[in-house]
């Protein structure tokens, strides 16, 4: 018996080892990162979304528009697809003590630049606003900047509105000077205040680029990011950013991530705390 010719459904387009090849190369020139051969299937089940949402029947199609039309917005979901955002408030909080006792020691200084390079969305350029806050008051001379390459989580960083569950280690004295409580629908939710949210700004940068834009800062945290880079990303990466860091200024990387091999004319104060000297 023959039955009517019926397209598979997407979930069943599969990701050729040579399309994989095609894309790892594009995302690597793109924004520096770089995929193992292990990320083959994670890489279809996420583009699988996209191949839904814009009708593609297969892999190699979509991504021969994505390559064609860097302009279009499929071009930045793609990248959102592909890039991993995980974060929270007040991510190693070594760092954050450290930045703490940094302007408890200069209080004297006339005003101060923080940036958080590779935001995500957004919590480590609040836990920073809320720490300048804390001691410099919220009128003091400072400012957060906050920029990342995936417009989808800096959507979510302009918007400051996050899952309850979410304002572990912010404190509930902060909770109260900073954020609102969603209540009725908005109820297990909670927003970051615009009293807040007014000295923080955030804006799209892929990092492999030039970073001049920011200006110089004195505190910079990249932090969770140089993970998915190679060293040739790394090292292209460090150069734009430290570029933007005042002379004596601090870098912040995680404790996961490491400078080896990396040049650099910073000075190593702490396991993952560098000093432009
Ligand atoms: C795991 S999150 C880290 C967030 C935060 N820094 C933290 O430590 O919690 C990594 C972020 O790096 C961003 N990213 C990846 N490649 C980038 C690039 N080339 N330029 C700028 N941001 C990039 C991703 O979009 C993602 O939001």
């Amino acid at each position: 018996m023959m039955k009517p010719y019926q397209q598979l459904p997407i979930e069943f387009s599969i990701l050729k080892q040579r399309e994989f090849e095609q894309i790892r190369q594009f995302l690597y020139e793109e924004a520096g990162i770089f995929l193992s051969d292990i990320k083959k299937s994670l890489v279809a089940s996420r583009l699988c979304k996209r191949l839904k949402e814009t009708g593609y029947q297969n892999y190699g199609d979509y991504f021969e528009f994505v390559k064609n039309n860097l302009q279009h917005i499929e071009y930045h979901h793609f990248i959102d697809a592909l890039t991993t955002n995980e974060t929270f408030f007040f991510r190693e909080n070594e760092h954050f003590d450290f930045v703490k006792q940094l302007i408890k020691d200069h209080s004297q200084k006339k005003s101060w630049q923080a940036w958080s390079a590779a935001c995500s969305s957004g919590e480590e350029a609040y836990s920073l606003a809320m720490l300048f806050a804390d001691i410099l008051g919220i009128d003091g001379q400072w400012q957060v900047q906050g920029s990342d390459i995936s417009q989808r989580v800096l959507a979510k960083a302009e918007l400051a509105h996050y899952l309850l569950e979410r304002n572990e280690g912010i404190g509930f004295e902060r909770l109260q000077k900073y954020c609102l409580k969603g209540v009725g629908r908005q109820s297990g939710t909670f927003l970051i205040d615009d009293i807040l949210k007014d000295k923080v700004s955030f804006f799209t940068m892929n990092l492999t680029q030039s970073c001049e834009s920011v200006g110089m800062c004195d505190v910079i945290f990249i932090r969770n990011v140089m993970i998915y880079f190679d060293a040739d990303s790394k090292q292209r990466v460090i150069n734009n950013v430290v570029k933007q860091l005042k002379v004596g200024g601090y870098l912040f990387i995680s404790h996961t991530e490491s400078l080896m091999h990396v040049n650099h004319r910073l000075k190593q104060i702490k396991p993952s705390i560098y000093q432009r000297i």
